[in-house]
């Protein structure tokens, strides 16, 4: 395989001849020479080729008309550079074009878009199958794959397996409604309406869903092979439309047999070190990029969180302490979620650092967590971190029948429909915990990015296909 420019840059400059390919990213020319930065998304930087133009007047005749954006491949050898920023550099001797991009109108096709001046992470946005080529939304795929590798070692050193769940199911995993319908059946012809029982007609038979969580079907592999994990696009229907929420996002979700809450919150927080310091390690040039351009101090944080040791309080302490605190729009209460100020004041100015917050009151809380002695709260367990909020969701889980029947009833859920994940309490019950990365906002905690929507590739978000 032909080198990256990755690579290319930690050879040595020994006059080796070699080929490289990529974009132009800029191009000068200085009387007989012709200076062009060329990059292929391997790393942040790229390589700098020299052309001699009397010395190499074909390849010079190519070169002319091209600017940002052309793909080109340059053949030349590799010399240490007398220009400062990189130590080596290519004295090109040829150059073939492969494909152009305009700067201006040329044939009926509008000039490349993503000329070099800067451009607003909004306007990018627009331009999702191009932004890829710009240095910050590179960046942040990078360090996206790099997390993405990261879980896995994770979770594969620790004696996990690599659960595949469904995307299309049939029930309704937190119980909270905000759900995509999936069917063949056309609204136009009438489709299906909601509550007249007109399922039969429809693909499976019956209603069904993108999943919102894999943890249903997790906790019932995790009966069979004790450790789980699931690494999988989830969906959800909320209208929230703020930089931390999308309609279809990446979750991690490992789900451990014999697990109560403490060892819980202990996994969480290994996991999110090691994700922590795995980018610290792998992704060093991406953060500082991240750290000078996106959020000052960023590295220091990132590096504080990954030696701490993570904060635990209860809910019902953190609404004291909010309480106490004063000064919120939404006024804190006992039985009230946290809104995103109060999780500010937590891991911003009580903490300085990240939080596990647990035992939450019931009624906040999904069907399927372990009720607390005292009958009103759940052993429930959410890690936040500044900037961002909440990051983790997780808890213990009911595994005994009878609580978790009476609970479903209480909530007016239909047990048939949830008949095959009561059977897991009927055969071989255990204790049994677990909770969900959203991988998204772990990709924003790294990276320092405000909006979500410019940590995944294609952001999906209410009113917004991109
Ligand atoms: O807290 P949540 O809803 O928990 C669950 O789904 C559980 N089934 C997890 C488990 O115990 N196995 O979601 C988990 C995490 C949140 O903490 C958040 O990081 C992320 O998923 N998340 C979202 N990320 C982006 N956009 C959204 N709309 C999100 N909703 C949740
Ligand atoms: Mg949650």
């Amino acid at each position: 395989m032909f080198p990256l420019i990755r690579e290319i840059l930690a050879m040595p400059g020994d006059s080796r001849e070699l080929r490289v390919r990529g974009w132009i990213r800029t191009k000068r020319d200085m009387k007989n020479l012709v200076f062009v930065e060329l990059n292929d998304g391997s790393c942040l930087g790229g390589i700098q080729c020299t052309l001699d133009t009397a010395a190499f007047p074909e390849s010079a005749e190519t070169l002319a008309p091209l600017g940002t954006g052309a793909a080109v491949e340059i053949t030349g050898k590799l010399v240490p550079s007398p220009g400062r920023g990189q130590a080596v550099e290519i004295a090109a001797s040829e150059v073939l074009l492969a494909g152009d991009a305009p700067g201006e109108e040329k044939d009926g096709v509008p000039p490349y878009p993503l000329q070099k001046k800067r451009h607003s992470l909004e306007f990018l946005r627009e331009l999702p199958h191009l932004r890829g080529r710009t240095n910050t939304l590179g960046a942040v795929m990078r360090v996206r794959s790099g997390l993405s590798f990261a879980v896995h070692r994770f979770f594969q050193s620790r004696g996990y397996q690599y659960l595949h769940t469904p995307v299309i199911t049939g029930n309704d995993a937190e119980g909270a409604g905000a759900l995509f319908r999936v069917t063949t059946l056309d609204p136009r012809q009438g489709g299906s309406r909601a509550g007249t029982g007109d399922y039969d007609r429809d693909f499976f038979g019956r209603e069904t869903f993108l999943t919102v969580s894999g943890q249903l079907e997790a906790e019932a592999y995790a009966a069979a092979l004790s450790r789980v994990y699931t690494f999988g696009p989830t969906f959800r229907a909320e209208n929230s439309n703020t930089a931390r929420h999308l309609a279809e996002f990446w979750m991690i979700e490992p789900e451990t047999a014999f697990f109560r809450l403490p060892e819980n919150m202990a996994l969480a927080e290994d996991f999110l070190k090691f994700c922590l310091n795995s980018a610290l390690e792998n992704c060093r040039e991406d953060l500082e990029f991240f750290d000078g351009r996106i959020e000052p101090g960023l590295i220091d944080t990132l590096q504080s969180a990954a030696e701490s040791t993570f904060t635990h309080i209860t809910y019902t302490d953190a609404m004291a302490e909010l309480e106490k605190a004063g000064g919120f729009e939404y006024r804190p209460s006992w039985g009230c979620d946290l809104q995103s100020e109060h999780e500010k004041f937590l891991t911003e100015e009580l903490i300085k650092g990240p939080v596990i917050v647990t035992d939450y009151p019931k009624e906040i809380k999904a069907f399927y967590m372990k009720m607390n002695g005292d009958g009103r709260t759940v052993r429930a367990m959410d890690v936040l971190v500044p900037r961002l909020g909440e990051i983790i969701g997780g808890s213990e889980r009911e595994e005994n029948l009878a609580a978790l029947e009476s609970r479903m009833e209480e909530l007016g859920m239909d047990a048939d429909r949830y008949s095959w994940y009561l059977d897991l309490r009927r055969y071989g019950t255990v204790p049994h915990a677990g909770f969900g990365l959203g991988f998204e906002r772990l990709v924003q905690y790294v990276t320092g990015m405000a909006n979500i929507r410019d940590v995944i590739p294609y952001p999906r978000a209410a009113g917004q296909l991109y």
